[in-house]
This record gives C-alpha cells, sequence and structure tokens, in this order.
C-alpha cells in the first residue's frame, strides 16, 4: 500500500468510521463480527441483513462477494435516516472510493440525490448492470462474536456506501434491498470493516441451502455445533489477482476497467473425476494477459458455470463413471440426469463419484454428491449440478452457490489466500449449525 493511501485510511478511520464510545468502552479486544445468510429459494441468491440508518433498521442484501462496496436502495422516500450524510466532492471518501466526480441532482435534495457530492458506479452482478449513486455515510450495525456465538452490537457511526436504485436491481431477491460487496476493492466491507474496528481484514462464508447459515467478518475460530472448531484444520491455496477488470465494461474507458479484478480467483490445475484426471485445456484454467480464462468463487452464479470445452469432458468423464446407471431426460439448467433412486445416498449426498478440483501443490477441493448433484422434480431426478457456460465464458470456471455450500471458506485478502474445510458432512456438522443464541 502506499503510504498516502494508508494515510489516508487512517484519517477516515479517525475521522469517520471510529466506534462509538459506548460500545469502544466494553471490555475485551472486539476480534470478530458475524452475519446471517439465508438462501432466497426463488433465484437461489444468499442473503443477508445489516442494521443500518437512524432510527436503526434492518437491511437485507444480496451477498456478493466479489462485489466493489456497500450499496443500498434510496429510491425516493425509501431512504430516511437523520445520520445520512452524502460525501462532500473531493472529501477523503470520495478520494478512498476513486472518485472524481462532483455531481449536482435536480429532484433533492434527499439521501441519494444532492448537490456538490461525488457519486459511486455500483455493479450489479446479478443484473449485470452498473448504475451511478450518491456515494454516502451513516451508521451500520453489526453483532461481534467469539467465533461461537453472536455477542454484543458494535457500530461504525459513518460508514461509507452508495446510494443507488432499485431502477435497475429488480433481478435481487424479494426483499433485498442492496448488495452486500465484499470484494477485493478500498470500499467493501471487509476494507472499511478492518479500517474502522480494528479487526483482521478477512471474511469467511459458510453457505447452507437450508435454513441459516453464517459470515464472519474478522479472526476465528468458527464453531459450529456440536463443538466443532472448523477454522482448525483448512486447507489453503493462495487467492490470486486477476490484473485485469472482471467489472462489466458498461462504460467505454471507465477508470474502474482500468483496476485489476475485484473478484476472487484460485488455481486449478486439473480436474479430477472418479480419482482420474480428465484431459482439459491448461490454456483455460489460466488466468490469460486479457484476464480471460481461470477459475473464481462467486456467490451470485447459483451453480458452477464450465467453458464448454471443460463442461463437455468433466461431464463425459462422469457419466463414463457411471455409465451403469440409466440417465433420465435432463431439467434444463443441466443436461446430465439420473433418476435419483437409482444413484442411492450416502452421508456425503447422492451416491456418485467424487469430482475433485486440483489446486497448487496437489491440494484438493473435492465435490461429494451433496454439492456436485442437486435434486429436481420433487427429489425424483437428480442432476450433476454444473451448467454449460459457452464456448467463450470471460472466466473458464466460475464456482458458484451449490457448489460452495457447508464448506467453510475464508478469505483472508492480506495473506491472499484460501482457507477451505472441504464438506463439513464429513465432520457431522453443516454450515446450518452455527449457535445464532446471543451470548452477551
Ligand atoms: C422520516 O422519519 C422521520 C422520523 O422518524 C419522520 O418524521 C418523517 O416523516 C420521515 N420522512 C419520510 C419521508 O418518510
Ligand atoms: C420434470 O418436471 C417437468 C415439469 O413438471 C417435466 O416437464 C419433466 O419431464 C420432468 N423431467 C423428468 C426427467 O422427470
Ligand atoms: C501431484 O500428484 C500427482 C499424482 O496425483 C503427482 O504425479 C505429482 O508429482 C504431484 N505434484 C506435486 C507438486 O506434489
Ligand atoms: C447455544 O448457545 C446458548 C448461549 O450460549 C446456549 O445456552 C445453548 O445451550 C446453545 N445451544 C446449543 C444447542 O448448544
Amino acid at each position: 500500500m502506499s503510504s498516502s493511501s494508508s494515510i489516508l485510511l487512517s484519517l477516515i478511520f479517525s475521522l469517520f468510521l471510529s466506534i462509538s464510545p459506548n460500545t469502544a468502552r466494553t471490555s475485551g479486544k472486539l476480534r470478530a463480527l458475524v452475519l446471517p445468510v439465508t438462501k432466497d429459494r426463488s433465484t437461489g441468491q444468499y442473503l443477508t441483513a445489516i442494521g443500518q440508518k437512524t432510527p436503526l433498521r434492518p437491511v437485507k442484501l444480496t451477498l456478493d462477494i466479489g462485489g466493489k462496496a456497500l450499496w443500498v436502495a434510496c429510491d425516493r422516500a425509501e431512504y430516511n435516516s437523520s445520520t445520512y450524510r452524502p460525501a462532500q466532492c473531493n472529501s477523503p471518501q470520495c478520494k478512498l472510493a476513486k472518485s472524481k466526480s462532483c455531481d449536482n441532482c435536480w429532484d433533492g435534495p434527499r439521501p441519494g440525490c444532492n448537490d456538490k457530492t461525488c457519486s459511486n458506479v455500483v455493479y450489479n452482478t446479478v443484473e449485470r448492470s452498473a448504475q451511478i449513486g450518491e456515494l454516502a455515510t451513516d451508521v451500520v450495525a453489526f453483532q461481534s462474536t467469539d467465533g461461537a456465538n453472536p455477542g454484543r452490537n458494535i457500530r461504525a457511526p459513518s460508514f461509507l456506501f452508495s446510494c443507488g436504485s432499485l431502477f435497475l436491481g429488480e433481478k435481487l431477491a424479494n426483499g433485498a434491498r442492496g448488495i452486500a460487496g465484499f470484494g477485493r476493492s478500498d470500499i467493501s466491507l471487509p476494507s472499511l470493516l478492518s479500517s474502522a474496528l480494528g479487526i483482521s481484514k478477512k471474511f469467511t462464508i459458510c453457505l447452507t441451502s437450508s435454513s441459516k447459515g453464517v459470515l464472519f467478518l474478522g479472526d476465528g475460530p468458527y464453531v459450529m455445533q456440536p463443538g466443532r472448531i472448523i477454522s482448525d484444520r483448512l486447507s489453503y491455496t493462495p487467492l490470486l489477482v486477476n490484473p485485469v477488470s472482471t467489472a462489466y465494461p458498461i462504460f467505454e474507458n471507465f477508470p474502474d476497467q482500468s483496476w485489476p479484478s475485484m473478484e476472487y480467483f484460485i488455481g486449478v490445475e486439473s480436474v479430477k473425476v472418479n480419482g482420474k484426471i480428465v484431459e482439459l485445456s491448461p490454456e483455460l484454467l489460466k488466468i490469460n494477459a486479457k484476464g480471460n480464462g481461470g477459475t473464481k468463487i462467486s456467490t451470485v452464479v447459483p451453480y458452477t458455470v464450465l467453458h464448454t470445452s471443460l463442461y463437455n469432458a468433466i461431464t463425459k468423464a462422469f457419466t463414463k463413471s457411471i455409465s451403469k446407471v440409466p440417465r433420465v431426460k435432463p431439467v434444463s439448467p443441466f443436461g446430465t440426469c439420473y433418476k435419483a433412486s437409482s444413484l442411492g445416498s450416502t452421508r456425503l449426498g447422492a451416491g456418485v463419484p467424487p469430482i475433485e478440483f486440483v489446486l497448487r501443490n496437489n491440494v484438493t477441493w473435492t465435490f461429494f454428491g451433496a454439492n456436485s448433484m442437486i435434486y429436481v422434480n420433487n427429489s425424483e431426478v437428480a442432476c450433476l449440478a454444473f451448467v454449460d457456460g459457452g464456448k467463450k465464458p470471460r472466466t473458464s470456471i466460475v464456482i458458484g452457490g451449490h457448489q460452495l455450500e457447508d464448506n467453510l471458506l475464508e478469505f483472508d485478502i492480506v495473506r491472499s489466500r484460501l482457507g477451505f474445510s472441504n464438506t463439513l458432512l464429513g465432520r457431522q456438522t453443516t454450515c446450518a449449525n452455527f449457535n445464532f443464541t446471543s451470548k452477551v
């Protein structure tokens, strides 16, 4: 980090984001925050909730781990808060967001529409759109955690966010009023909360399709009932920086397009099905000079999406490995389906051969039935839960939500490494087993 940006960060810390006195006085160093994460059935999106505004209200947000910032709907009369402060042109907030704009708004003043403020471009990864929102600060609130239960409430009084419009975001899950961005940017939630609250710049997701999963910001341990300290036994692989922006090129020559990608990439070096290496083009597995190819992790894609050639090779190896099981007519968007009863079920899901992503140093991430198969048609049909992404996708492998569920994933931004647990079902627990009963 350059010295000017660290000075800027400490300035932001002391001026805008310091912990309010009544929470700072409570004993014990804050180690981590905890957020609930639920899955929206109809969209496959994962939703989280934070407290925001004065008076404090819960705000439901779609979780986008590769997202740039927090953005919240500020459509007319929607946003009402006595502590809302638009970011004045050329203020440290505008600089942190790398925003050089200085805008007036004919329709205000109101949240999202004030004169002499800077704006921020926010990406709606779900909608595949971008929009300009007023940059602003307001109170946000979270629950702290010791890793096993939620604890006292923590406030960041002047948290930077983008005041956007849901006009363009109608593809968000029902009830979602914005996007919580956890990407590699100076204004994402992990970056701002780390400087505001002194917690480590890392976050951990544990998603589930049933009831309530969990997201931690800061350091472990992370404990799932019954008393499993999941953070003890993680495998690690480097997080790779794609040097080319993968944000949507909505605006020609827009500055964001010259930044490295804010999304989290890992290096898949080969794929095994039933223990055997599948022949795949090494070129597709690498991130090339134009930023194409490689493997990223996404919480806004419900199923892993593969370049056609990878999809065909993996599907072929998979169907070959269980060629004796009769296939049934595929259910869109999947291409390979079986009668569920003919596969049987195991503790790790449908009884199918494992699919392994082999990462650097032969560290492997293994997908058993619970993550590789999806039950459809009233659970009568089980399909291979991978989707054909066509012949020219930007990224060759996008590991999506279904493959992430019941796996604990720790994104350590400073060390640039991913810690992952592999399926928790093998350890007799799930991501739905965090004890959300508060212990203050
Ligand atoms: C905003 O909230 C205040 C106090 O809670 C209330 O008096 C006011 O009418 C609200 N304004 C709008 C536009 O809803
Ligand atoms: C699944 O259900 C859909 C709609 O009910 C039906 O059209 C399709 O044939 C079913 N597929 C299989 C393989 O049973
Ligand atoms: C990885 O495993 C393969 C066999 O599965 C072996 O041939 C190769 O040497 C191993 N590579 C490393 C770096 O350990
Ligand atoms: C959850 O945590 C609460 C508070 O510590 C505790 O009383 C309760 O027994 C825990 N529940 C389970 C199932 O362990």
